[in-house]
């Protein structure tokens, strides 16, 4: 049994409370910025946490063998340094996305994970270990209410349903079907929960590469809608794209100054650059985890709504 400290309160962090909680005997806490009532109904040990105080941090991860961080920016290098100071053994950074190494060399949707792998890069050396967890996108984006419905995805400015690639409601979708060499684009997905259940798995394995891969599905663009059609009954509405139309579309969001549409239209940008594309999933073998495939996942979340 080890003691795991999740930081964040996200629906991601949630998920993996759950399965901390009903598949091990690891102790675990919450940190938070916030008393966060919803969950310590839920029985689950909630502990204030000042990301500005490294002193605090520090104390808060006394006893803590492994850090499941679900945060971003300035306070994820803070909580970093501070597991390396009282010797967590193991750190899991705020990734769940593409490979780091797909990742753009200005990536406008970095929020500090580059400099936090330089960070962990360094303490490893210390003797900390880490380890990326790439899952690719998750299935929640696709859900009614989008990933907001679940209280993920805050941070990404493309919460709401609808916002990438397809809004299966309004019957449309916005698709970069080639890259720049002429193969059709595709991604690695996950759900979000799924996601969850692999790194709960993964805390048992007893050697820890840098990068864990995983997905619940890898499909072309042209293959998602066409199940998000087959749902519905009917096609969809497609834009077609390209990463020259798509740049173009961005240099209007930028000079018009709409904002949600420049966010948007990163995500495609990144999509169509192969940055959510891998096709090792090593940790699909290394652990008993079977995750949903995309089209059984969608068709239930929608059952009650089309
Ligand atoms: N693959 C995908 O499609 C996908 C999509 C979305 C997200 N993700 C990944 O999921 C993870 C969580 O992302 P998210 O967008 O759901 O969460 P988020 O909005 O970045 O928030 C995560 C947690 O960070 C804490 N937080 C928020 N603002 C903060 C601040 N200014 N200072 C310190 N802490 C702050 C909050 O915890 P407290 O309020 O409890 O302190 C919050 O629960 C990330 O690793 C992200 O890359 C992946």
């Amino acid at each position: 049994m080890i003691k795991v400290a999740i930081a964040g309160t996200s629906g991601l962090a949630q998920y993996i409370g759950y399965y901390l909680s009903t598949q091990t005997s690891h102790q675990f806490i919450f940190l938070s910025r916030n008393p966060n009532p919803g969950l310590i109904a839920k029985g689950w040990q909630v502990i204030a946490v000042d990301y500005g105080n490294s002193s605090d941090i520090e104390y808060k991860l006394t006893g803590v063998d492994t850090v499941i961080s679900t945060i971003s920016g300035q306070s994820q290098l803070a909580l970093i340094d501070a597991a390396a100071q009282v010797h967590v053994r193991r750190f899991v950074p705020s990734e769940f996305e593409g490979r780091p190494s797909a990742r753009l060399q200005h990536d406008p949707l970095d929020r500090g994970k580059k400099a936090a792998l330089n960070r962990l890069q360094h303490h490893q050396n210390y003797g900390m270990e880490y380890a990326a967890f790439v899952c690719g996108i998750f299935y929640e984006r696709f859900a009614p209410g989008g990933m907001a419905a679940f209280q993920i995805g805050n941070g990404t400015y493309v919460t709401g349903e609808g916002d990438y690639l397809m809004d299966i409601r309004n019957k449309t979708a916005q698709i970069p079907y080639y890259d720049h060499t002429g193969q059709e684009i595709c991604i690695c997905m996950t759900s979000a929960e799924d996601v969850a259940r692999f790194v709960v798995a993964a805390l048992d394995l007893p050697y820890w590469p840098t990068e864990f891969r995983m997905a619940g599905e890898r499909m072309a663009l042209g293959d998602i809608v066409k199940i998000a059609e087959i749902m519905s009954g009917t096609p969809f509405n497609r834009t077609i794209h390209t990463l020259q139309s798509l740049q173009t579309s961005l240099s209007y969001a930028k000079a018009v100054g709409n904002v949600p549409q420049q966010w948007r239209l990163h995500q495609l940008i990144v999509t169509t650059r192969g940055c959510y594309d891998f096709v090792d999933t090593s940790l699909n073998g290394m652990v008993d985890v079977q995750p949903k495939t995309f089209q059984d996942w969608l068709f239930a979340v929608w059952s009650q709504e089309l």
